[in-house]
């Protein structure tokens, strides 16, 4: 459905926005082309692909927001988004205007002046999909291309507007099958008229590639697989030939294999290759997947395609024998280096697994790997064969059971991206340090409902003791690494209470710019890492910021808004934030006197108890039951992170028709039907296990209002 926010301003609003960008030639909005994206340093006002440039490095030259004059930033405009679930969008600004998305893939377009909406695109994306993806229904962004925007609907549509009045043009359905959980949360990214996107779905098992759509008529140009399919069938190509020998048993053609490319590519014109950042295996345990045996490509690799037919060129393997969830789908950087006295073409990449790699982005040789977090599983890169030294500490398989694993599934960097600053010559890298511990299943005990993550072993177990929680949150580390990739060290950084901060943005100005998970939009001396401006935003920020200009005028947007992961799955680690979820695009500027609506403030009360009626054993069930179904969203142990309801504080009237919400769902609102799968006593085994949390929590308030000083 399309919705005119603005019928009678939407129309002068784009001529106005055209005229002011290219007073000299009228161009039709987000009349983007390869040309204008390869020469994108000589119109920086403009913002006009992902990582603004082919490169991804996310630097803008503007100089007139600077180092001096940052502390005069101020709000020039907000707009409200409509679902307060996870905002990850880079926005995309062309000639004037902004189009960014928001939860469910819904596509906003405003003046990126005044912040005047000009349309809005629902993709309409049943409300219920959630549970069909690990990580909530975020979405990265759009891509523009000659007068069209693209973007990947959660339901795995790819969807072509029309940039001037966000009708749909075509829409290709990408799954490769529909009876499995595929899902697009990536921005696409557009190569010589070609539309490229991956998909999601590794923990729910199947099976990774990219495809290349005409972004004329979205007719297929080319798939590359990152898994082999069925052997019993022939290989798709020479690659999946080659990848095939890297895997054992056929436990993966049940289970897809995984390797969805979520999130991150990169263009080199002048090689004309595209770099994909592929996703882990399915399942996670590569007992099942693989008999434990083989490297399994291309898992957690970075695979270099030419970019006109797809076909494969080279690949580096970051985590062979992927089995923490070790993703290198994060943010791939293309720059120039000066490594021992020769300028080398280099690819860098800062993946889950906690290295640093510096790549030679011609041939893939390694150049340089280092840890950049805590790390565990492998002691170095051995630099003769570009492979990790592992030291068996992760090894989950190894039959002494429940293994701590560092980093986290969370990994020691997740998709928000980074920037490079060609200037200082350093990455700024949002790291975290995390740690969980991962236990395998005995038998595949992979849930056959819908909604559910299948990744053959059991789910994180997270202590309930909130002392020990409390410990746990404190030592997840949020940090801003500003790394030297030459050198391979951090030359500053900055701590911050929880990780999950945000993506960055480096500017010519000698600044950089993040939101914070804590509800800040910080800047940063981009050499000496000295704080210079803050200015609160009321919720978590995540995604990458961007600047640009209009009518000579440099403004920095920042996407507002709490979710992913981090603060539903892992919710009672994710709490030292203290931010609600209110999703937003908030754009400042020098001077800017415009006001964000205060934060919202509701206090949790918690209502009456119902009686706990369940034993310890079964109270043990419904943990299980409620860790394995529930807290992908609700959080681990039913201590939400805020941005799914608390079930802790459920009120007696719903406890009344629990039943009935967990069957019927609140499928309008983002909670999905339980019908099928699991029977009525089950339920209210979870429900028991829901009455003993909230009884634990009224104690714990009690304890700490007796230690509390009299007022
Ligand atoms: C994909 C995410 C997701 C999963 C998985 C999920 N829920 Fe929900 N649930 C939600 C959302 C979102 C809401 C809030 C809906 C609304 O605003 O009305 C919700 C609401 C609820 C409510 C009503 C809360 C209230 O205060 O009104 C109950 C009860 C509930 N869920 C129970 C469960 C149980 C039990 C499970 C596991 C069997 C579960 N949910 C799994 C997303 C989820």
């Amino acid at each position: 459905m399309n919705t005119f926010l603005q019928p009678a301003r939407r129309g002068l609003a784009l001529v106005l926005a055209a005229s002011l960008a290219a007073p000299t030639l009228a161009r039709l909005p987000a009349d983007v082309n390869g040309a204008r994206i390869v020469h994108a340093n000589q119109e920086p006002g403009n913002w006009m692909s992902h990582g603004r440039t082919y490169d991804e490095q996310r630097y803008s030259p503007l100089t007139q927001v600077n180092d001096r004059n940052v502390q005069q930033l101020g709000v020039a405009w907000t707009q409200k988004l409509d679902w307060d679930f996870g905002v990850e969008a880079t926005p995309i600004v062309v000639d004037g205007v902004m189009y960014t998305t928001g939860a469910y893939s819904i596509v906003y377009a405003y003046d990126a002046r005044t912040g005047q909406p000009l349309w809005k695109y629902d993709p309409e994306v049943p409300r219920d999909k959630g549970g069909e993806g690990c990580c909530s229904v975020v979405n990265r962004g759009v891509a523009v291309w000659e007068g069209k925007v693209y973007v990947g609907a959660f339901d795995g549509r790819l969807i072509a507007l029309d940039a001037r009045n966000g009708k749909p043009v075509w829409s290709v359905d990408t799954r490769l099958d529909k009876a499995k959980s595929y899902t697009i949360t990536g921005a696409p990214r557009i190569v010589h008229g070609k539309v490229l996107i991956g998909n999601g779905g590794a923990e729910f098992g199947v099976r990774g590639y990219i495809t290349a759509y005409d972004a004329k008529t979205g007719k297929q140009a080319w798939r590359f697989f990152t898994v082999p399919g069925d052997p019993a069938k022939p290989p798709e190509d020479e690659a999946m030939a080659m990848a095939l020998r890297t895997w054992y048993g056929n436990g993966w053609v049940k289970w897809g294999g995984g390797g969805t490319v979520w999130d991150s590519m990169a263009y080199d014109p002048e090689l004309n290759l595209l770099y994909i950042g592929v996703g882990n295996g399915s399942p996670f345990n590569y007992k099942f997947r693989s008999d434990g045996k083989g490297d399994n490509l291309f898992l957690s690799s970075i695979v270099a395609l030419d970019a006109d037919t797809g076909k494969y060129r080279w690949h580096y393997q970051t985590t062979p024998a992927e089995m923490w969830d070790y993703t290198a789908t994060q943010h791939i950087i293309l720059a120039e280096l000066e490594i021992e006295g020769k300028k080398r073409k280099v690819l860098m990449q800062a993946p889950k697994n906690g290295f640093f790699y510096v790549l030679d982005r011609s041939n893939g040789q390694l150049l340089s790997a280092e840890k950049f977090v805590p790390v565990n599983w492998a002691s170095h890169i051995d630099m003769s064969s570009g492979r990790p030294v592992k030291t068996g500490a992760a090894d989950y398989l190894d039959g002494k059971g429940m293994k701590i694993v560092v980093p986290s599934f969370l990994g020691g960097h997740n998709w928000q991206p980074m920037s490079f600053h060609p200037g200082t010559g350093l990455v700024y890298l949002p790291a975290q340090e995390t740690a969980a511990g991962l236990e395998p299943q005995q038998e595949p005990m992979f849930m056959p409902i819908r909604n559910v993550v299948n990744i053959g072993l059991d789910v994180p177990q997270l202590p309930e003791d909130p002392k020990v929680v409390k410990q746990i949150a404190e030592s997840w580390k949020g940090r801003l690494l500003a790394w030297d990739p030459v050198a391979q060290k951090a030359r500053w950084s900055v701590e911050y209470p929880t990780a999950w901060n945000g993506g960055t943005l480096a500017t010519a100005g000698n600044l950089v710019f993040q939101g914070t998970a804590d509800g800040r939009a910080v800047a940063y001396a981009a050499d000496t890492g000295k704080l210079l401006w803050q200015a609160p935003v009321n919720s978590g920020a995540m995604a990458g910021p961007v600047t640009y200009t209009v009518g000579g005028e440099q403004y920095v947007t920042f996407m507002v808004g709490w979710g992913g992961s981090f603060p539903n799955i892992t919710g009672p680690l994710s709490l030292n934030a203290k931010v609600k979820p209110e999703s937003r695009v908030v754009t400042f500027k020098l001077g800017g006197s415009a006001q964000l609506p205060p934060p919202r403030h509701e206090a949790a009360v918690l209502p009456p108890l119902p009686p706990l009626k369940a034993s310890e054993a079964e109270l043990k069930i419904g943990r299980t039951m409620f860790n394995g179904l529930c807290a992908n969203c609700h959080g681990l142990n039913a201590v939400s992170g805020g941005v799914v309801p608390d079930l802790r504080y459920l009120s007696p009237e719903k406890h009344g028709y629990f039943l009935g919400i967990v069957y019927g769902g609140r499928t309008e609102r983002g909670m999905p039907s339980f019908a099928k799968g699991i029977g009525p006593e089950q339920v209210e085994l979870i429900r028991q296990y829901i009455i003993s949390r909230s009884h634990a929590l009224k104690a714990e308030l009690a304890a700490a209002a007796a230690s509390a000083p009299a007022p």
